[in-house]
């Protein structure tokens, strides 16, 4: 093997919602504990033209959506796509990928593998075989990470054991440890505080700190940390399934004031959930902090990565009861394996220190699984669990996950609602294997909300992956479940303009279990598909539902396009385009399987012709699919 130029190894991570940019930190960590520096760096923080003159880079990249890049790649990756880049643009150049995806998506890890395949026509040389992690495996991409960091490690000592002076195997001392938290905290005496500046003294909480909690958080995932766009006033929440059938969908009608929102049909809402008062006063409680004292957060001199955005460090002090409300997420379930690493080294009480030790070990990923993933224990429920160890608040804002906006289709077209906006919201719960009862932060504490509590909630308004149609455009619409939620805002949109303009046909496929129990907004489909409604015969429009357990056999929505092949056929030459959404498991794949089973079939075309006709169809921007999970 042929010596290395350099060892510094570069660490470049694409994330959507953080994991991958734990994964990097995980790769960064063990890299330094082995005694090869590593500097781990976001894609877009990194100037794509300077690959050629690195030695070693590992790449860890998330594949979102139908096989896209994260935003933060998107440069990156059309950089690297250029056509005058030639086969020996990054020769000497030494690489390893490692992709987060979901096999139950189509494009499975598409962007790792693209990757992969990309580094390797640029002439750059796999130093391991790409590693894919899976967040349908037991134990979530740890599941594939760790064997393929293992044999990463080994394949490095082969090529230069220099790389690795402490070896390939996990060393470390606590010593060296316990350098590592990335910012610090200060403590500002009361008298120190300018009333008039310091965050947290009002009593609720306002725009202003929302920013300022959200800016100073060192984790840089945070979602939205901005200004929220304006904050919304619950004015109807009303349950669209009937008791006891199993499902608890929600239909809430907001009111904003301000007139500068705007909106579009098809596009996103982003909302802060608020925490609860209990848990946020157990936390402080367990963490021995004072609610009432004030803080700044600072990056320390060793994470240049934070210094390098300088308005992170805030000067403002902040209520830490006010920073743990806003910007940390204690009820966040299953923490990242990383807390309990961080935790063993501060436990005090002997078999507390050896569990840690144990769940943050890789023997001990099966039963961390049972015990963190398995049950969704929350942040607040491990530190509860394991009463010796202290961590400092230095830590403790970085290993705490950051409290994320949640997004949700909007429901409800703006024309129709002026200075509203609606959301059809699943109100997820379960129960642990052990019984415990679990429920979805942000759709549970929206249930509970009661409109005349006058609660103000932060709202960001975004632009989604449904573009929202022409009034000429014909429209093949497909949405299950909480699915149909934009294509009610589609319907109400085209109901409107076809008071005073011609508009275009739609034909919606709905899928739900029961007639009965979870045909949602059923009156108003029902009543846009009579007489001269937007989805009426009449208009060349139809209704057709799913009912997938009224009979013995599972009837989905991709039967029912099946079954209006001729239909569906004829509208997709009248230039209709085609809008999916809905869980994101496996139902838009089966969808697209049926489009291509009709287009076979009506256009008398072998299977691949039609998979060729239906990508085109997408690549004009008339195939597009909103899928969550
Ligand atoms: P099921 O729960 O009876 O399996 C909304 O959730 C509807 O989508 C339900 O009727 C659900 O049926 C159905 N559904 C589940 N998996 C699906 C898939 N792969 N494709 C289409 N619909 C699906």
């Amino acid at each position: 093997m042929t010596e290395t130029k350099s060892k510094k190894l570069l660490i470049l991570y694409a994330t959507q919602t953080g994991n991958a940019m734990d994964a990097a930190e995980r790769v960064g960590r063990e890299a330094e504990h082995r005694g090869c520096p590593a500097s781990v760096l976001s894609v877009d923080e990194y100037d794509a033209s300077l690959l050629p003159l690195e030695d070693m880079v590992v790449f860890v990249v998330s594949t979102t959506g139908q096989g896209d890049p994260p935003d933060s790649m998107k440069v990156f990756w059309r950089f690297l796509l250029q056509r005058n880049l030639n086969q020996h643009w990054l020769e000497g150049v030494r690489y390893a990928v490692f992709g987060l995806g979901d096999s139950g998506y189509q494009k499975y890890n598409f962007v790792a593998k693209k990757l992969d395949k990309r580094l390797s026509d640029l002439g750059a040389q796999a130093i391991v075989e790409r590693g894919l992690g899976d967040d349908q495996h037991p134990s979530g991409y740890e599941g594939a990470l760790d064997p393929w960091l293992s044999s990463l490690w080994r394949m490095l000592y082969q090529m230069n054991p220099k790389l690795l002076p402490n070896g390939p195997d996990y060393v470390i001392s606590d010593k060296k440890f316990l350098d590592l938290p990335k910012v610090q905290i200060r403590y500002h005496a009361a008298d120190e505080v300018n009333p008039q500046y310091a965050v947290g003294s009002g009593v609720s909480c306002t725009e202003i700190e929302i920013e300022k909690a959200r800016s100073m958080s060192p984790a840089r995932f945070s979602g939205r940390q901005t200004r929220p766009d304006c904050f919304l006033k619950l004015v109807k929440n009303h349950c669209l399934t009937k008791a006891g059938c199993g499902k608890d969908v929600r239909h809430l009608e907001f009111n904003f004031e301000s007139s500068a929102i705007e909106y579009d049909v098809g596009d996103v809402l982003e909302i802060l959930p608020g925490q609860d008062p209990k848990a946020v006063d157990a936390f402080l409680e367990c963490c021995h902090l004072d609610p009432e004292s004030f803080i700044t957060i600072h990056p320390t001199k060793k994470d240049n990565r934070v210094l390098a955005n300088g308005t992170r460090a805030s000067t403002v002090p902040i209520k830490l009861r006010t920073f743990v409300e806003l910007a940390m997420d204690i009820s966040s379930a299953s923490p990242r394996r990383y807390l309990f690493e961080v935790m063993s080294y501060f436990a005090t009480a002997e078999h507390e220190k050896e569990r840690l030790q144990y769940f943050a070990s890789a023997e001990g990923r099966d039963d961390l699984y049972q015990y963190n993933q398995k049950e969704r224990r929350t942040v607040l429920e491990v530190l509860q669990d394991f009463p010796s160890v202290q961590l400092p608040l230095e830590w403790l804002v970085q290993l705490v996950p950051p409290l994320k906006t949640r997004a949700f289709s909007i429901s409800s077209s703006p024309s129709a609602h002026p200075n509203q906006v609606h959301l059809t919201v699943n109100v997820v719960s379960w129960k642990t294997p052990f019984k415990r009862n679990r429920a979805g932060l942000c759709s549970m504490w929206l249930a509970n909300l009661d409109p005349n509590q006058g609660a103000c909630i932060p709202a960001w308004f975004q632009k989604g992956s449904l573009p929202p149609p022409p009034p000429s455009l014909p429209l093949i619409l497909v949405g299950p479940g909480t699915g149909c939620a934009p294509f009610r805002g589609f319907v109400e949109e085209r109901a409107i303009q076809s008071r005073s303009i011609w508009t275009a046909p739609i034909i919606f496929f709905f899928g739900c279990r029961n007639e009965e129990s979870d045909f949602l907004y059923r009156d108003f489909w029902l009543d846009q598909s009579q007489n001269d409604g937007v989805l009426s015969d009449a208009k060349g429009g139809g209704l057709f539902v799913a009912f997938s357990r009224d009979q013995p056999q599972k009837i989905y929505v991709q039967h029912k396009i099946r079954e209006h092949s001729q239909t569906v056929w004829n509208l997709l030459n009248s230039g209709a385009a085609v809008y999916v959404a809905g869980s994101s498991t496996k139902m838009p794949t089966d969808v697209w399987s049926a489009f291509e089973d009709i287009v076979s079939k009506e256009g008398a075309v072998s299977k691949e012709s039609a998979g060729r006709w239906l990508r085109a169809l997408e690549k004009a921007g008339k195939y597009h699919v909103e899928a969550w999970s």
